[in-house]
């Protein structure tokens, strides 16, 4: 079995990770130096999203220079340590490739925009004339998936496709220019030591050639997601396969995995099983995201369907689950308890399979109502202040201490990169580190008898002890057994034919009974 088909990664977000230089934003020597938090927990790898220099439109996904280093987040030497003490404390380091757009501060970007139409410059991004008798209408009727429309006119009357922020212009992956430059941007992170890469949006990389009109609902049904003229191109899969052969040829230096053992982890937001299996068949990517599993709600049919289509995997390439993200509202938040979300996370660690955390959902963290002044997220501005967007789930993680700045900067409590809430204290690592009750203590001891229990195989379905009508999900992952109570009324698990003693519950048990919103594991 290959270390990524059961890995369990830790996603950190380093703006609110934390900081080393007291200016309130998270930076990479902040994240080397608690690094040893992501080992304690007993995760296996570390996916930090991006840390390249950008004008931070959209947290960060707008790259102004890939191969650079954030100057508030520190420096490529600072990097490089952060990579090296991963290592020591047997962490993978994945990074985030972001291919499908760049900032609007890029030099390409700039380059296009001082060299004018029909130029071999503009040629790396998607310029056209717009519709109308004067061009003045966009050239199709593709919508940002951040609102309004995915075109921007610059002023020589040309306009730009964007398929997220007006400051992240698509690049046209059928420019050789825009290929050789990304494969050289794999090279260099490979050559500083990466373990591998997570794909930004990798099912939006080529468009529909003529760039045909989407038609209404866009981005309203994820289910319809591949038929858009925008996401899911045949031509991603030469490209994939371009990389795969990248990764696992070129040379790897010296702690980092060797090739053939480093991975591509797809965010695709493909809900088709079938049409997610080809991002991950054996020449291509390892992984994708599960999205389905994020986004199902706690329902005892709807996980279970969302489990039946994963297992066995389709293509039979690795399954991954995951209840956060940076995108994503928190689970305490989502499911609509803190029950519900350490009843999730026993229900996730048992799946065979890859997890992947977020930081602060080890910590239980609800997510945070941000001040409508102090919201960084686009979605806020284009959606007309009807969306708030993502910024709840990237306030500053609470370390220790009674109040904001929690641990987090030993700047002042308003410096921090967004604000934290009051009432956090009792969320700190510190304050959970010795209370066996803890999130923080749940997951440690998921994932150490995770550890001691792993699937024989992570493609394969479960030995499942409930049907799929029933309002409970019980199952055996090799001598680990979970039973996950969905409903309000308690559950004699013995009388599910499960067998064993209890080692983990989410919530206290009531004698032979699993009370409502809990999970147990037994062996
Ligand atoms: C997915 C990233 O996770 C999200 O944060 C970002 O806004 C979009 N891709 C665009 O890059």
């Amino acid at each position: 079995m290959s270390w990524w088909q059961d890995t369990v990664c830790y996603e950190l977000y380093p703006r609110a990770f934390a900081d080393s230089d007291g200016d309130g934003t998270g930076d990479l020597a902040g994240a080397t130096a608690r690094l040893g938090h992501i080992a304690e927990l007993g995760a296996d790898a570390v996916w930090i999203t991006p840390f390249y220099p950008s004008p931070l439109a959209d947290g960060g996904y707008d790259i102004a220079d890939h191969t650079g280093v954030a100057p508030d987040l520190g420096t490529p030497e600072d990097f490089d340590r952060l990579t090296s003490r991963a290592h020591e404390l047997g962490l993978k380091l994945i990074v985030d490739l972001v291919p499908n757009h760049t900032s609007d501060r890029h030099p390409w970007f700039r380059e296009a925009l001082a060299a004018g139409p029909g130029s071999a410059e503009r040629a790396r991004y998607l310029f056209r004339a717009g519709r109308g008798p004067s061009g003045q209408l966009p050239p199709n009727d593709w919508q940002s998936a951040f609102g309004g429309p995915a075109w921007t006119r610059v002023a020589d009357g040309e306009w730009y496709c964007h398929l997220h922020a007006p400051e992240q212009p698509d690049l046209n992956w059928r420019s050789p220019e825009v290929r050789s430059g990304f494969a050289d941007v794999l090279r260099y992170w490979l050559d500083r030591g990466v373990d591998g890469f997570r794909v930004d949006v990798a099912h939006a990389l080529f468009k529909a050639e003529g760039l045909p009109d989407a038609g209404p609902g866009q981005h309203r049904d994820p289910l319809r997601n591949h038929l858009m003229p925008y996401y899911d191109q045949e031509e991603l899969h030469p490209l994939y396969r371009e990389w795969r052969t990248l990764l696992d040829t070129h040379p790897a230096p010296p702690g980092a995995v060797p090739p053939r053992d480093r991975v591509m982890v797809a965010e695709a937001a493909v809900f088709d099983p079938a049409r997610l299996a080809r991002y991950i068949r054996p020449d291509e990517m390892h992984q994708a995201f599960n999205f389905a599993f994020l986004e199902a709600r706690w329902d005892a049919k709807e996980l279970r369907d969302v489990i039946d289509a994963s297992l066995p995997s389709p293509g039979g390439g690795a399954v991954t689950w995951l209840l956060s993200s940076h995108d994503a509202v928190r689970p305490v938040t989502r499911l609509g308890s803190a029950a519900r979300a350490r009843a999730a996370a026993l229900l996730m660690l048992a799946l065979p399979g890859a997890a992947y955390l977020y930081q602060g959902e080890e910590l239980g963290l609800p997510q945070a109502a941000v001040p409508d002044d102090r919201l960084r997220d686009p979605l806020w501005e284009r959606s007309g202040h009807t969306e708030r967007g993502r910024d709840g789930s990237r306030v500053p993680l609470p370390w220790s201490g009674d109040s904001a700045p929690y641990g987090f900067t030993t700047g002042a409590p308003d410096s921090t990169w967004l604000p934290q809430p009051d009432g956090w204290a009792r969320y700190t690592v510190a304050a959970q580190e010795h209370d066996p009750a803890s999130t923080l203590n749940l997951y440690r001891a998921a994932l150490r008898l995770r550890r001691e229990h792993p699937a024989p195989d992570p493609t394969a379905a479960p030995h499942w002890y409930s049907a799929p009508g029933d309002p409970y999900l019980a199952f055996r992952r090799a001598g680990l057994t979970c039973v996950v109570n969905l409903g309000p009324a308690p559950l004699a698990w013995a009388e599910l034919g499960v067998t064993g003693r209890p080692v983990l519950a989410s919530g206290a048990l009531e004698g032979e009974a699993v009370p409502g919103d809990t999970a147990v594991w037994v062996v």
